[in-house]
């Protein structure tokens, strides 16, 4: 890369989504989606189920494309437009449910951190694994309070235990955004509790968190901007208080929904 294109993609979001829509089986599951982050933001996309969450984050991790050929519609990560997996990983580390089920095997801990340097589940007889990688999973595992649980069976964990090593396993690779995709489903109070602790944390570290969810409870003080997507569309974007009211909620719900909040945090019933 040129020197001028570089300088350009510092000063440029992290993220950038222009018109991009993506269709499956003939259903539009994103319709001109534009979304931007910049460097030390944090976003929450709050939407109901089926209104498109997790095929936004596919559409960073390229699992899905987007529609090609329409006008105007762009991807970039950190100004460029290409980049491969390697650089991709170096920049976003994601922590879902489906990644837990997949990782809910007999493996330590330790490993399950280690394995996030090779994008794999667990680590094998041709993974070269340094000193360097063995004393960064070790730094996180501190970093996150967990150090404890190194040598236990992922198997053998709580889901917020299992929850917290996955961001730590996302974290290895010192991302620039951390992404969480339902990320507090079946925790119960202290579970919940204990996540919700690492997740300021990394807020509080510089980076940034992208943080997906229908409940609003989910939403850490930390996130002061969110999107709200409906039906593949991007309703509203903008700031925390400026959003989640009443009547936003009851369009985006498509039902009377109240709204009650206290101590930075908000909540919704019906
Ligand atoms: N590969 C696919 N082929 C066809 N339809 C799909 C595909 N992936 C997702 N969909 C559909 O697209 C819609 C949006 O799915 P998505 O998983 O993005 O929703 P979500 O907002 O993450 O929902 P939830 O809160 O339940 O996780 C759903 O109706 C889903 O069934
Ligand atoms: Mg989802």
């Amino acid at each position: 890369m040129d020197k001028k294109t570089e300088s350009c993609s510092k000063n440029s979001p992290l993220l950038e989504l222009r018109n991009v829509s993506v269709v499956k089986g003939g259903k539009k599951l994103l319709d001109s989606v534009s979304l931007s982050l910049n460097a030390g933001e944090h976003l929450a996309i709050l939407g109901p189920n089926g209104s498109g969450k997790s095929s936004l984050i596919k559409i960073f991790t390229k699992e899905y494309h987007p529609l090609a050929g329409k006008a105007e519609s762009s991807l970039k990560l950190m100004g460029k437009e290409h980049w491969n997996v390697f650089e991709l990983r170096k920049f976003l580390g994601i922590v879902s449910g489906d990644l837990q089920q997949t990782c809910a095997r007999p493996i330590p801990v330790l490993d399950v951190l280690l394995s996030g340097f090779f994008s794999s589940i667990g680590v094998y007889y041709n993974h070269k694994i340094t000193p360097e990688m063995r004393a960064r999973a070790l730094e996180v595992l501190d970093f996150l309070e967990l150090i404890q649980l190194s040598d236990r069976l992922m198997n053998e964990l709580s889901s917020g235990e299992a929850r917290r090593v996955l961001i730590g396993r996302a974290l290895v690779h010192d991302p620039k955004i951390l992404v969480l995709d339902e990320p507090a489903n079946s925790l119960d109070l202290k579970g919940l509790y204990s996540f919700r602790k690492n997740v300021r944390k990394i807020a509080a570290s510089g980076k940034s968190i992208i943080l997906v969810t229908h409940n609003l409870e989910d939403i850490i003080p930390e996130i002061d901007r969110v999107a709200l997507i409906k039906a593949g569309k991007i309703l509203k974007d903008g700031p925390k208080e400026a959003i989640l009211t009443q009547k936003n909620l009851s369009e985006l719900f498509s039902l009377p929904v109240r709204v009650g909040k206290a101590g930075g945090y908000f909540w919704a019933w019906a």
